[in-house]
């Protein structure tokens, strides 16, 4: 491997030493000095339109932007002149003079670029008197997006988004001057599965995503990192949620997926189909342990479990083998999956152990997988052989069957499991979501879904992923994690060490 080849500069007084082919914006910021700018994005190649990124460069004859600059040896750079200073005001007020007076309506407000910057850079009285350009505030854009014209700063950054990452290249400016302005060609909606990080990467509130906007606002989220669980992609993403707080009719407490930055796997971006699983974590979720012949009462936890072990219990040591099955998932965690074999395969000696999961949807070409689970390496490391039951075999020899998840229906029809499970005296349900097995089952219990759990994964190629707990469970929700340790400890098994989630 060719060694990178380090240039030395020196930045407000400050050595730095960067890559050679560096900017001069990037090398300041790994040195923790931050340059203001709109347009520059790590991503692309620097466009150097906004204006804002300007520095002092020793030995130039005027200010020049430090997103298009190259480090070079010996450079002295200078952020924080008044020259600098009073060039980024002036870039600000130009910006601000057609800029509408929207921050207390607008989504963005709270983590805009425009707003920020104004706030340490600017801070101006408005000296334009004429009246703002009106430009279109509402236009759809593709599913989910709207774009705000007057709010639009031209950076270009959705532009060559299109352009260069997802190759789709829907959006364009048009015209030219002050009638310049953002669009799609033909009017023809932007349509690719990563169209949501338009909404992310849109410094100011031009582009705006309908399933956030109104909904709560930017300060009140409380953002927390985790990996995606709905390909073997593993994408890093931002949980924002807001605890106790809904501000719309109903029990949202997670507004927002968001795009967090993995070099080594989906870099800045995430799919529009992870970013959608928003709704996985508060919508169709079950709500208390319920017992499915009596659905309104509702059953405690502990007096739940102690009926699967007394029904694990009542089944004679050597017919355990064949006579309790239990159905796991690719989505359960590692530390999840270590359990489930110590405690089924090693406790309780079950050959039975199955695996149903979501069915593979089609592979996108960039980040989206075929399967559509995050952990099917981790099943196979934790030393599973997965396979699907054969609903006749099951029904005719279990007696207590023990359901995680709710994919059997993304295999077989309802009307078959419904048949098979008839004929099993005790079968148990843990899910996070209501469903149609619920009232197949004896008993079921509310499970956490993977944003509120903490773990490891094991992506598509092999890596590893472990992660935190990025939003709070509901009052009587928890992993499968605490139910394979409770049943654990309750059957006296020693499944040796384990975290608690
Ligand atoms: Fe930049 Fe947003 Fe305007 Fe696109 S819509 S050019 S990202 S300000
Ligand atoms: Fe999630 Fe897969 Fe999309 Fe990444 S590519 S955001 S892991 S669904
Ligand atoms: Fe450098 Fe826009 S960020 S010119």
């Amino acid at each position: 491997m060719s060694e990178v080849k380090m240039v030395g500069l020196t930045i407000d007084g400050r050595t730095v030493r960067a890559a050679e082919g560096t900017n001069v914006l990037q090398a300041a910021e790994q040195a923790g000095i931050s340059i203001p700018h709109f347009c520059y994005h790590p991503a692309f190649e620097a466009e150097g339109n906004c204006r804002l990124c300007l520095v002092e460069i020793e030995g130039l004859p005027k200010l020049d932007s430090a997103c298009s600059t190259v480090v070079r040896e010996g450079m002295i750079v200078r952020t924080s002149t008044a020259p600098v200073l009073e060039a980024r005001k002036d870039v600000l007020e130009f910006l601000l003079a057609e800029h509408p007076l929207d921050c207390p309506i607008c989504d963005k407000a709270g983590e805009c670029k425009l707003q920020d910057y104004y706030d340490r850079h600017g801070l101006f009285p408005g000296w334009f008197l004429e009246a703002k350009e009106k430009r279109q505030k509402k236009i759809s854009i593709g599913k989910g997006l709207l774009l705000d014209r007057e709010r639009c700063i031209l950076c270009t950054r959705c532009v060559r988004y299109l352009r260069k990452v997802t190759g789709t290249g829907e959006l364009g400016v048009f015209e030219r001057g002050v009638r310049a302005e953002v669009g799609t060609y033909d009017d023809a909606p932007i349509d690719n599965n990563y169209s949501g990080n338009l909404v992310d990467i849109c410094p100011v509130g031009a582009i705006t995503d309908t399933d956030f906007r109104f909904k709560t606002r930017a300060w009140f989220l409380e953002k927390r990192p985790t990996v995606c669980p709905r390909c073997s992609r593993g994408c890093a993403v931002i949980v924002e949620s807001v605890s106790g707080y809904p501000l719309e009719e109903g029990e949202r407490r997670v507004f927002r997926i968001r795009a967090g930055e993995n070099p080594a796997v989906n870099g800045y971006w995430i799919c529009d189909f992870g970013r959608a699983g928003r709704r996985d974590i508060d919508e169709g979720r079950q709500e208390r342990v319920i017992k499915s012949a009596s659905p309104e009462s509702e059953l405690s936890w502990q007096k739940a479990l102690a009926d699967v072990m007394a029904r694990i219990r009542s089944v004679p040591g050597p017919e355990r083998a064949a006579k309790v099955a239990v159905i796991l998932n690719s989505r359960m965690t590692r530390e999840e999956l270590t359990l489930a074999k110590r405690l089924f395969a090693e406790g309780l000696s079950l050959d039975k152990i199955f695996f149903a999961d979501p069915k593979p949807g089609a592979a996108d070409g960039f980040l989206l997988t075929e399967e559509r689970v995050p952990n099917a390496r981790g099943v196979l490391q934790a030393g599973f052989s997965p396979r699907l039951p054969d609903l006749d075999a099951l029904a005719a020899s279990v007696e207590v069957l023990l359901v995680f998840g709710s994919h059997l229906l993304d295999h077989f029809s309802e009307e078959a499991v419904s048949r098979a499970l008839a004929k099993i005296p005790s079968k148990f349900l843990f899910s996070a979501h209501t469903g149609p097995l619920d009232r197949l089952a004896e008993i079921v219990f509310p499970l956490a879904v993977s944003a509120e759990k903490s773990g490891t994964y094991i992506n598509i190629d092999g890596l590893r992923q472990s992660f935190g707990r990025a939003a709070e469970p509901a009052p009587g929700v928890v992993s499968e994690h605490e139910i394979l340790g409770c049943l654990a400890a309750g059957l006296g098994l020693n499944v040796g060490e384990h975290d608690v989630r």
